[in-house]
């Protein structure tokens, strides 16, 4: 067996064949799921080094059915690799918990209630539905059916169509051509007008599956919602003509449903080329509402760091009718959908997901997953929101402004000491009319009016951590001065 498919393996792979559909592969996985098939299908996989709780194996497309039947409670719970090598050292190199870029985290602020709040009132659960009910009367998104990869042509075309109707010249629209799938992903991008080479991303799966046979997936949920939700946040994006300092891009992955093929793809490439991507969230069914809790963030392979920053935002934006969302987390146990892409390269995602695991709609993977069942998009409104927010509030860096105010203007003097922020802009001949004391959150601790060139305020008590402190000057443009602050106690 061991030989065979090896060198089976190799020959296949060599002339790039479908290898996944009829051929055995390689994969990694969970050791414990692994070791469970070896006992369940000896025949059908082998391991071929592990790592910690890892296992990278070879393994038959009738072992997979068998892992998905007999030992997960849900998918196929692996991981496609490309080749023995991919699959030995993808374990060896466990997902870096760090973001590429380390200064991400100084631009989780909220400020953008000024565009984000008339957006919310923008999203339009009918255009959700419409565009839900479209992709499932593809009968079919397989990813090598011929109308998967129509369905990814034609969402090229309808996102074109889309920010042409807003006269969106700064939008382009590309496939992205597999290695390992002959279904195109869909990238649309919104070029970032004062930072094009920080990426912002949120994506979700255009291929769907049914495990009564792949000629009939409507995968309404699993995962039209998910196009659907990012395709509405994006037009409501250019309906108050939104212009990103950072680049946004809007990803429809091919080949999700047999092992994360096309976002794998990406998210290496974006690695290779150090592409600096900042964040990334994952829509992946957003239709059902099966919970008494509106999103649950899935919390592993994940960011804690970004999912805490996606919660603040609900608490910020959400939190009354009509845009009330409620939240609470789960955890899907591996790396259940695009986002583990994104993760395994070492860059921050995050997953809100329709239900708390376990109460998911479960008629995804089947004949019966249709907007019928739901027959309304209301549920996937609210994610649709969640998306808007994030877009506009990561894509809008004011990290280097701090930067730039903290470098460019050495005679403003500003620090935070023993619970006292003391400032001087007496040198710098600047007249202030306020300050805002955020915290790294976006949380506002403090405001202070009426104030003087130079003055030394008792701050509320701060735990540890940093803080930006913003003056609002009296200049022809009245601009903002902001400084991070460090409180060490
Ligand atoms: N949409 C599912 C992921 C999912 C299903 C999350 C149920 C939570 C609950 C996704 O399309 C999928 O089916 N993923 C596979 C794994 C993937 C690596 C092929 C799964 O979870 O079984
Ligand atoms: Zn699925």
């Amino acid at each position: 067996m061991k030989y065979f498919y090896t060198l089976l393996a190799c020959l296949l792979f060599s002339v790039n064949i479908w290898a996944q559909d009829q051929h055995p592969f390689y994969a990694t996985m969970a050791l414990h799921h692994a070791e469970a098939l070896v006992k369940d299908a000896p025949n059908d996989i082998e391991i071929l080094s592990t790592y910690r709780n890892e296992a990278a194996v070879l393994m038959t497309p009738t072992g997979s059915h068998k892992l998905h039947d007999r030992i997960l409670t849900h998918g196929p719970g692996y991981i496609f690799r490309n080749s023995k090598e991919e699959a030995i050292t993808s374990i060896q190199n466990p997902p870096t918990k760090t973001a590429r870029n380390a200064r991400a985290a100084l631009d989780f602020t909220i400020t953008e209630d000024v565009t984000v709040i008339p957006t919310l009132a923008l999203i339009q659960t009918q255009n959700i539905a419409d565009h839900i009910i479209e992709l499932e009367n593809y009968g079919t998104r397989y990813h090598n059916r011929a109308s998967g990869t129509q369905a990814a042509i034609d969402l090229k075309e309808k996102w074109e169509a889309m920010a042409a109707s807003y006269g969106r010249t700064d939008v382009s629209v590309r496939l992205y051509e597999h290695t390992n799938t002959e279904m195109p992903s869909v990238i649309l991008t919104i070029t970032g007008a004062e930072f094009p080479d920080e990426y912002v991303i949120t994506g979700g799966h255009l291929d769907s599956t049914s495990n009564q046979g792949n000629n009939n997936a409507p995968g309404a949920d699993d995962d039209a919602s998910g196009i659907a939700t990012i395709t509405e946040a994006t037009r409501a994006l250019f309906e108050i003509d939104f212009v990103p300092k950072r680049t946004i891009e809007v990803m429809a992955y091919a080949a999700e449903e047999i092992g994360l093929v096309g976002s794998n793809e990406i998210a290496s490439e974006y690695a290779a080329n150090n592409i600096n991507v900042v964040a990334v969230s994952q829509f992946d069914m957003t239709l059902f509402n099966g919970s008494s809790n509106d999103v649950s963030f899935i919390t592993d392979f994940t960011s804690g760091e970004l999912t805490s920053y996606m919660m603040s935002l609900l608490d910020h934006y959400n939190t009354s009718e009509p845009h009330q969302v409620t939240y609470s987390t789960s955890v899907c146990n591996y790396g259940c959908s695009d986002h583990a892409s994104w993760t395994g390269q070492g860059y921050m995602a995050a997953f809100p997901f329709e239900a708390n695991f376990g109460q998911h709609n479960s008629n995804i993977h089947s004949t019966g997953d249709v907007f019928s069942l739901t027959n309304t998009a209301t549920h996937a409104t609210k994610f649709a929101k969640l998306c808007a927010e994030f877009l506009i509030e990561v894509a809008k860096n004011d990290n280097t402004a701090l930067a730039v105010n903290d470098v460019i203007a050495p005679s403003i003097f500003i620090t935070i000491q023993d619970g006292v922020l003391s400032y001087d802009f007496t040198a710098a001949q600047k007249e202030i009319t306020g300050i805002h004391l955020h915290d790294i959150r976006g949380k506002e601790v403090m405001v202070v009016t009426n104030v003087s060139e130079r003055d030394q305020i008792t701050t509320p008590v701060l735990s540890t951590g940093v803080y930006i402190a913003s003056f609002t000057t009296e200049d022809t443009n009245s601009s903002t001065i902001a400084k991070k602050l460090i409180v060490s106690n």
